[in-house]
């Protein structure tokens, strides 16, 4: 490692606050998970509860690093892509060490842990989207950007939104009754993936199109909720659906998707007034290849 390439330095090799903070910052979650087993405060299933937070980690952090490019345009906040690469080889790190741990809970029996894999679907998922992390972290380093080419490499990692809905799915399946927490996460990542189909389409500026996504992304994550208790616990669609008008219970998901979709909004209309603060730097161009980007990091 060059020392130019020690991860809270810039380009230029330059202490770079962002960077250095960001780095602390993704090894809290795994020094906690550590600290608690240490003391014991994880029982009666120490390494369960651990592959628990490990995995929910790793998805929250896929689920930052995919709201780095919204979050850099709507902010025009350019700095931001700097934290990118960072956040993608998190998941990476938290859904190896769930892995990990996974093992470890199976007495470190690796017929067995295949097995498991081959035989129960969630596993298979899983293992299929941690596969795909790893490529997306082998490729992921400037040389190997260079080698594969931009547009290739772009065409490559779009597959992070197909291992996104595995994570999900994968999720899901482990959660038995109670998909409170994978609900969440997929209306969050709908919210993301809808703004990718706003900014194809040129719109993901206009202020109306944000207020229509995040009035989507909320139905659609009451639809996606009723859905599943449709399919899976067989509980009626339309019972469920309506239970996100029952004000009387703790708000459903939907409604905190529709709360961050308007936080989004108000980012967006109240820019002119604190832009100048942030980077000051040009709004980047809807066709910057990715490769190119993450070059400059
Ligand atoms: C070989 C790969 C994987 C294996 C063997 C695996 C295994 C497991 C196991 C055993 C559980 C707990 C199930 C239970 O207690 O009933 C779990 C939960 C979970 N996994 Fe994985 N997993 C893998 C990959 C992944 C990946 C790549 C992600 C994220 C992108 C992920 C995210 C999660 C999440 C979010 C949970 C639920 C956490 C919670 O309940 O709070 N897993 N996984």
């Amino acid at each position: 490692m060059t020392i130019k390439t020690l991860p809270w330095l810039d380009r230029t090799g330059r202490l770079s606050w962002l960077k250095l903070v960001t780095f602390v910052l993704l090894f809290v979650p795994g020094l906690w998970i550590a600290l608690q087993l240490d003391l014991g405060w994880l029982q009666p299933k120490p390494v369960t509860e651990a592959i628990h937070q490990s995995g929910t980690w790793a998805v929250r952090f896929l689920l930052i690093s995919l709201a780095i490019t919204p979050l850099r345009r709507l902010a025009q906040w350019n700095k931001l892509i700097a934290i990118r690469r960072m956040l993608g080889l998190a998941v990476l790190a938290y859904a190896a060490l769930h892995f990990t741990l996974y093992i470890v809970d199976q007495n470190y029996d690796l017929v067995h842990v295949a097995t498991e894999i081959v035989l129960r679907f969630y596993l298979t998922i899983g293992f299929v989207a941690l596969v795909g992390f790893m490529i997306l972290g082998a490729t992921s380093t400037d040389g190997m950007i260079r080698r594969i080419g931009a547009k290739r490499w772009n065409r490559l990692h779009q597959i992070v939104y197909l291992l996104g809905v595995l994570g999900l799915l994968h999720f899901f399946l482990q959660a038995k009754l109670n998909i409170t927490q994978p609900v969440l996460m997929a209306g969050l990542f709908l919210l993301l993936m809808g703004y990718r189909l706003l900014q194809k389409r040129g719109w993901a500026d206009h202020v109306v199109a944000l207020l229509a996504l995040a009035v989507g992304a909320a139905f659609g994550t009451a639809v996606l909720e009723a859905a599943w208790y449709q399919i899976v616990n067989n509980r009626p669609f339309n019972l469920v659906l309506s239970a996100n008008l029952d004000f009387d219970s703790p708000l459903r998901s939907s409604w905190w998707i529709l709360a961050v979709g308007l936080v989004v909004v108000l980012v967006r209309v109240t820019r002119p007034l604190w832009v100048k603060y942030t980077s000051g730097a040009k709004q980047p161009s809807r066709r910057e290849p990715r490769a190119t980007v993450a070059r400059s990091i």
